[in-house]
């Protein structure tokens, strides 16, 4: 029909100068020096993974499932087990270990909100207290919301203004009037200095659970330019 032709035309054209668009968007941002984090650029070994047809695939399971099948049959799915991938897994996860002094290694969350969602809906219940950073003082602004709407009681960590840390003292004092589970999610999104994670375990005790979101930071604790949160004590670092 003529009035869809000139609309696909129309729509192609867009599509060119969508193309340009970004083309000159990567060339400016090509030119600057990100000192943000989320602003990092990925190295070339890494963007050619990403970039494989096989990122789009599933692969589903955590390694000791996959049990290296080539073809995986999980109740009525059958799937490609893609054992090239799990190997990379495999080997991933014990770099990760080594790197970070870890336990356990889970690499399946897909970004730093994910794998918050993912440590407060199995750490805690509905009804328990979590405390994270007031975003007035750094903190994530998503993470009071996403407590709320799990059903999850959220109060910020007393902080010390004069040095731009948590307040360990008066929290001290704050968590003695309960015996409720206490759960620390450290979620700072401008660390400049590190966290009292070791002063924070000693404060509340070994029934609490310690939560660091390294958003930030994971290629310097990986590098050992700052501090390595579970040997400080945390017991999710993330
Ligand atoms: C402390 C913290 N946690 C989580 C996130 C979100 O990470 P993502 O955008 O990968 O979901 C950020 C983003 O800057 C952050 O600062």
């Amino acid at each position: 029909m003529p009035g869809q032709d000139s609309e696909s035309a129309t729509a192609s054209l867009h599509l060119v100068e969508y193309l340009k668009a970004i083309a000159q968007e990567e060339r400016r941002v090509a030119n600057l020096l990100p000192l943000a984090a989320n602003e990092n650029r990925m190295s070339d070994l890494a963007r050619r993974f990403h970039a494989s047809g096989l990122s789009e695939q599933y692969l589903l399971g955590t390694l000791a499932d996959r049990e290296g099948r080539a073809i995986m049959v999980e109740g009525d799915l059958m799937l490609n087990g893609l054992t090239a991938v799990s190997d990379l897994e495999a080997h991933a996860t014990a770099v990760a270990k080594r790197l970070f002094a870890a336990e356990a290694v889970e690499l399946r969350p897909l970004s730093g909100v994910h794998a918050m969602m993912c440590s407060l809906l199995a750490l805690t219940d509905p009804g328990d207290v979590v405390y994270s950073i007031d975003p007035l003082n750094g903190g994530h602004f998503a993470t009071r919301h996403l407590l709320q709407r799990m059903g999850r009681a959220s109060q910020y960590l007393p902080w010390n203004e004069d040095h731009w840390t948590i307040d360990v003292s008066a929290l001290r004092t704050e968590v003695a009037k309960t015996n409720q589970k206490k759960v620390i999610f450290l979620d700072h999104g401008t660390p400049l200095f590190p966290l009292p994670i070791t002063e924070l375990k000693d404060a509340l005790g070994k029934t609490s659970l310690v939560v660091y979101d390294a958003s930030h930071t994971l290629g310097l604790i990986a590098g050992s330019y700052f501090q390595c949160p579970l040997t400080e004590g945390a017991d999710v670092l993330q």
